[in-house]
Order: C-alpha cells, then sequence, then structure tokens
C-alpha cells in the first residue's frame, strides 16, 4: 500500500496502491524481454504462455509482483485484471516476499493420517512461524500443501517441489534446520535442490542445466505404478502393507479376506 504525494501531506491514506505498477529497471527488462519472447514462441496462442510468463516473473523476485504482472500484461496483451486473476488462482504464484525455501507439509488425507498433521504442527512451533509464514532469517516460508501425487510416500514434505519421503517430525526439524545453516540436503529422489527462484526458472521452461541433474528426476513409486502394470497386462499379485510395522507382505488372491472378515489382528 502506498499514499500518493497529495495524500502524505494531509496525513491520509486512500489505501490504494500505486497505479500503473512500477516498471522493471530497463536492464532487467530488456533481459526478461528476451525470456519471454522465447516462452512466447512455443505456443500458437500467445496468451497460453501466461502461466510459464509468471513463473519467469516469479524467478526474477521470488513472487509474483504487480511488476510481474504488468509485464506478463504488456508482454501477451492482456489486462493486468487478466493477469491478476490467474496468478491469485494458482498456489504455485506467490503473492508476498518468502524464503529462499518453501517447506510444503502435504495435509491432505493420507498423509495428515500417516503423520503430515502432526509434522506440519512441529514444524510450526519449531520454526516460530505459522502457515505461509517466513522465518526471520528469510531462508523457510512453511505452508500446508495439498496432495502431490506421492500418496505410496505418505507423509510427505516438499521443498521447492522437489520430494523428502516418509517424513517424521523429527527428520523433518532435522531437514528445516539443515536448510537454514546452508548444509547440503538431498531430496529423496528427483534433481538436487535448488533455490526457490532457481526452480521458478526452470518451471518457466528453461533447461536445468545442472550436471546430472535431468538425469536424476526419478519416478513414481511402485504402489502409484501397480496400475498401469495390470492395464500392460503384467501380472501383479495383491499386497497387503503395514506401515511402521513392518514391510509389504504378497499375498495370493487366495489369501484374501472374505467380505466383512477382519484384516488386521485384533480388528
Ligand atoms: S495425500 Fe499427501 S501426497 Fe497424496
Amino acid at each position: 500500500m502506498t499514499t500518493t504525494p497529495s495524500d502524505q501531506g494531509q496525513g491520509v491514506s486512500l489505501g490504494m496502491p500505486q497505479l500503473p505498477a512500477p516498471d522493471y529497471p530497463d536492464d532487467v527488462r530488456a533481459r526478461l524481454e528476451t525470456d519471454a519472447r522465447e516462452i512466447i514462441a512455443r505456443y500458437p496462442d500467445s496468451r497460453s504462455a501466461l502461466l510459464p510468463l509468471l513463473h519467469l516473473v516469479q524467478s526474477e523476485e521470488g513472487y509474483v509482483t504487480r511488476t510481474g504482472m504488468r509485464f506478463c500484461a504488456d508482454m501477451l496483451g492482456l489486462t493486468t485484471a487478466e493477469v491478476t486473476a490467474v496468478a491469485t488462482f494458482y498456489t504455485m504464484y506467490r503473492r508476498k516476499p518468502s524464503g529462499d525455501y518453501q517447506v510444503g507439509v502435504c495435509t491432505n488425507t493420507l498423509c495428515a493420517v500417516m503423520g503430515g498433521d502432526a509434522i506440519f504442527e512441529a514444524l510450526q512451533e519449531h520454526l516460530g512461524v505459522g502457515n505461509g509464514g517466513t522465518t526471520e532469517d528469510g531462508k523457510i516460508t512453511l505452508e500446508h500443501i495439498e496432495c502431490n501425487a506421492a500418496c505410496d510416500f505418505a507423509p510427505v514434505v516438499m521443498v521447492n517441489w522437489e520430494f523428502f519421503d516418509n517424513q517424521t517430525p523429527g527428520s523433518a526439524k532435522r531437514l528445516v534446520d539443515d536448510l537454514r545453516a546452508g548444509a547440503q540436503v538431498e531430496p529423496t529422489r528427483g534433481a538436487p535442490l535448488c533455490t526457490y527462484k532457481e526452480t521458478a526458472r526452470i518451471l518457466a521452461g528453461f533447461p536445468d542445466e545442472r550436471p546430472g541433474a535431468v538425469e536424476a528426476s526419478g519416478s513414481a513409486g511402485p504402489a502409484s505404478l501397480i496400475g498401469l502394470r495390470l492395464a500392460k497386462g503384467e501380472a501383479a499379485p495383491a499386497r497387503v502393507v503395514h506401515p511402521r510395522t513392518s514391510g509389504p507382505q504378497d499375498v495370493t488372491p487366495n489369501d484374501e479376506p472374505e467380505t466383512g472378515q477382519a484384516t488386521e489382528e485384533g480388528e
């Protein structure tokens, strides 16, 4: 929020932002325009480039500013209202200054019951911030996130959209401590971790130049791929997984309980 010069003299604020949004410095704008034209050229209809362009401006400032939205509108012939409507709809676009590392704890149903809720509570207390809050050192922004299609590795924590599988409150606290200390942190699978701005540039569609990053992209886990194997006609034995107490156990169809029969001891 800003006040106009005349407002300042009278001590009155209208609560209105500066209009239009300030532009980027010339050198930044020239660099972003070059990148934006490369992105726009990938699409038959330029407005289809809006999502990657929002990632591009996010890679510049760490979040989508009004300046960034004005830039997207200018490049695509859209109104800033149209760009704002999109930027505020998707949760992958941040609307305020945030940390180098976005730590997202999945609190959707499966992760929640497997410990996601406990992890989120532990991290809130450990970091002293609530949902969407950023630590004072500017390193960590904590938020709860929706299902990231990694339910077979629940509970899942994501840092800058890289997976940290099968977490516990203790392992999650060690993770954020290492991130704040600048220690090397390796995701459970996928590419090595990079900062949020670097991640945003990759999401804008520019290649990840780091050696080995693409090859390390990982894949879905066995539980997610069972449906695909069945669709291909590959036999896959039914599996019963006892979380925490023991590993998966293969069972044959003849071992399956009759309808209504208890599946766990004591049930
Ligand atoms: S519920 Fe957490 S990844 Fe699906």
